[in-house]
């Protein structure tokens, strides 16, 4: 790689790959993204090379898989079925058969797949080098392959691909406390989790009044507060073993809520928090404390959805107004803003008609979720340890935050998205 090269791949991303990859970057010290990365090698001395780099610290987030051998159809299949973002293969000498194994894999590999080549022993031919390029592979790594050369390699398609962030951070919180935005945040998390295939992080960052262990009855399951107080180095390796499963999808980073707790976590802790979004297919949500300061606006800005409950009353209309003027301060005009009017009564009528948080607030109708108050169901679901949408799925509420989840994860295989086969089979898990 040119030193010319390196600096632009450190312009774009923040990775100093000349300097190590620790060296502080435009964007300050960062490592390369948490690739899944699958290396097919013929020699045992490729693969030894690939677990060094492995080693590499710009490598440290990513995960690596092995196999040995060439890309037969075995591989081939597995690649069909488990498609790594970085597949780096080993390829034979001669050119035909490189360009025939690149025409088969183009059959079974998703598009997000960057594919890099290797040849450790020779240089590739000139109209080899042009053909594979023109056939959409990356790289092509030939003598001398060492270490820094493969992640030179992956620096550049970390570069190509530019954006770092692959998941989505959707930042919840109420207009001011008790509005119920944890509730509809913990909601939201389950809703997705139960119909679709992402990957779910639910994070408490109410360190004061926190709700989230509670309410998934894991109040002595370890938390961030313990890794905290004892000034443990915080890096994502330690984040995700804090990590307590829900359910295959579900997974909770939780505090242990405490007045003595400061009301917003240190600068290095949620920076290393926000950094579990940068895996792709993860939903990252954020229960925040509904406290709207300039350290709240900070985080805000990071999001890429924010979902703002508010009850329709007066005092929220006024406060949800300061809040939007806060809020677009920091992200403009986006439209990745979503309000929530929870506990709405459409019976007995509202304090405030809903048409004046539209208009005051400047939003557009399908930014408006309404949710039914429905205590019964709420507390019901809350002593039963389960989310409202287990508990009752067919619920108006439920329904509501169903909608809202889908809403977040940009579509749920749920209800009318879903074939009528399955459709059926939700129906009658429901019944039975
Ligand atoms: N749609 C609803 N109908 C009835 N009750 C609800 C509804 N949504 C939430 N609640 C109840 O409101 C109470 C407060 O909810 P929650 O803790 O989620 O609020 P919050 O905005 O996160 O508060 P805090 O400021 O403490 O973080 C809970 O008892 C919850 O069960
Ligand atoms: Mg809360």
């Amino acid at each position: 790689m040119t030193e010319q090269k390196a600096q632009q791949i450190a312009a774009r991303t923040g990775i100093d790959l000349e300097h190590g990859a620790y060296a502080a970057g435009p964007a300050g010290a960062r490592r390369l993204p948490p690739f899944d990365v699958l290396a097919v090698a013929r020699t045992e001395a490729v693969i030894a090379r690939l677990r060094s780099t492995q080693k590499h610290p710009a490598c440290s987030r990513m995960s690596w898989r092995y196999q040995r051998g060439g890309l037969g159809q075995a591989s081939l299949h597995y690649l069909e079925t488990h498609a790594p973002d970085i597949l780096l293969v080993e390829v034979e000498e001669d050119p035909d058969r490189v360009l025939a194994q690149l025409a088969e894999l183009s059959q079974v590999l998703e598009a997000r797949t960057r594919v890099i080549l290797i040849n450790a022993e020779a240089p590739p031919d000139q109209r080899l080098l042009r053909d594979v390029f023109k056939l959409g592979v990356s790289e092509f790594l030939f003598p001398p392959f060492a270490e820094t050369e493969v992640v030179h390699a992956l620096g550049a398609v970390a570069a190509d691909i530019g954006e770092v962030r692959q998941g989505r951070l959707t930042a919840f919180l109420g207009v001011r406390g008790g509005v119920g935005s944890s509730t509809v945040a913990q909601t939201v998390a389950v809703a997705i989790s139960m119909f679709s295939e992402a990957e779910v992080i639910l994070a408490d960052l109410d360190q004061q009044t926190g709700t989230v262990a509670l309410n998934f009855d894991a109040v002595d399951a370890r938390t961030l507060t313990d890794v905290l107080r004892r000034r443990s180095p915080i890096d994502d390796v330690l984040m995700e073993r804090l990590f307590v499963p829900v359910n295959e999808r579900l997974k909770l980073l939780l505090v242990e809520p405490s007045f003595e707790n400061a009301p917003h976590l240190a600068a290095p802790a949620l920076n290393a928090i926000i950094s579990l979004a940068d895996r792709r297919g993860r939903q990252l949500l954020f229960d925040m404390p509904s406290v709207w300061d300039s350290r709240t606006r900070k985080t805000l800005a990071q999001a890429d959805h924010v979902v703002i409950t508010a009850e329709p009353t007066l005092g929220c209309l006024l406060t949800a107004q300061k809040a939007l003027e806060s809020l677009r301060g920091v992200r403009g005009a986006s439209r990745d803003v979503t309000l929530v009017l929870n506990k709405y009564r459409s019976q007995r009528g509202n304090a405030v008609p809903d048409r004046a948080f539209t208009e005051m607030l400047g939003l557009g109708a399908d930014q408006v979720v309404r949710v039914p108050a429905d205590a019964a169901l709420f507390s019901h679901a809350q002593y039963s340890g389960k989310s409202a949408v287990q508990f009752k799925e067919g619920a108006a509420a439920s329904q509501a935050l169903i909608a809202l989840a889908a809403r977040v994860n940009g579509g749920l295989a749920y209800g009318s998205a879903l074939p009528l086969g399955q459709r059926l089979a939700a129906k009658l898990r429901q019944w039975w």
